[in-house]
């Protein structure tokens, strides 16, 4: 199916089967690898983005099904103006491996547009989806405060 993507502020013309995953989009037509591929099945949260602001999984999310704008982590912010998030990230030292950080990025962006000051427990809510295997969940936590703080 042929089909003009908005992704990042940026319209795509793709011509691709409908039930490829928006994830393989991104990273093999657009060469936007910064989304990671980590179980395909909805369990792990490596590959968030968001669809007009809202935060989806998008190893699931059919290319036929997309209806909105897409943003990834590579139009979160911008290497002059990072997302608070971003610079928060840096300064609590969270990505170890880093693989899993993009998804927690953007889940963790979705959050603050919904509930600007979380509690810990939103925040565990919330992120409880996105897996990280090297265990930087302490981290992550202190990071989405200081971002919440404006810190
Ligand atoms: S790769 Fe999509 S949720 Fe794991
Ligand atoms: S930083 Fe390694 S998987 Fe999360």
């Amino acid at each position: 199916m042929a089909k003009t993507i908005t992704v990042n502020g940026t319209s795509h013309d793709v011509d691709l089967p409908g039930d490829v995953p928006l994830l393989w989009v991104l990273r093999d037509e657009l060469n936007m690898t910064g989304t990671k591929f980590g179980c395909g099945v909805s369990a792990c949260g490596a590959c968030t983005v968001h669809i007009n602001g809202e935060a989806v999984r998008s190893c699931q999310t059919a290319l036929e099904d997309v209806d909105g704008d897409i943003t990834t982590i590579e139009g979160l912010g911008t290497p002059d103006m990072l997302h608070r998030l971003q610079q928060a990230w840096i300064e609590h030292q969270v990505a170890q491996c880093g693989y899993c950080q993009s998804g927690q990025i953007m889940q963790a962006a979705a959050l603050l547009e919904e509930n600007p000051n979380p509690s810990d427990d939103d925040i565990d809510e919330a992120m409880s989806g996105n897996l990280c295997r090297c265990g930087t969940y302490p981290r992550i936590r202190a990071a989405i405060h200081a971002a919440a703080k404006g810190a």
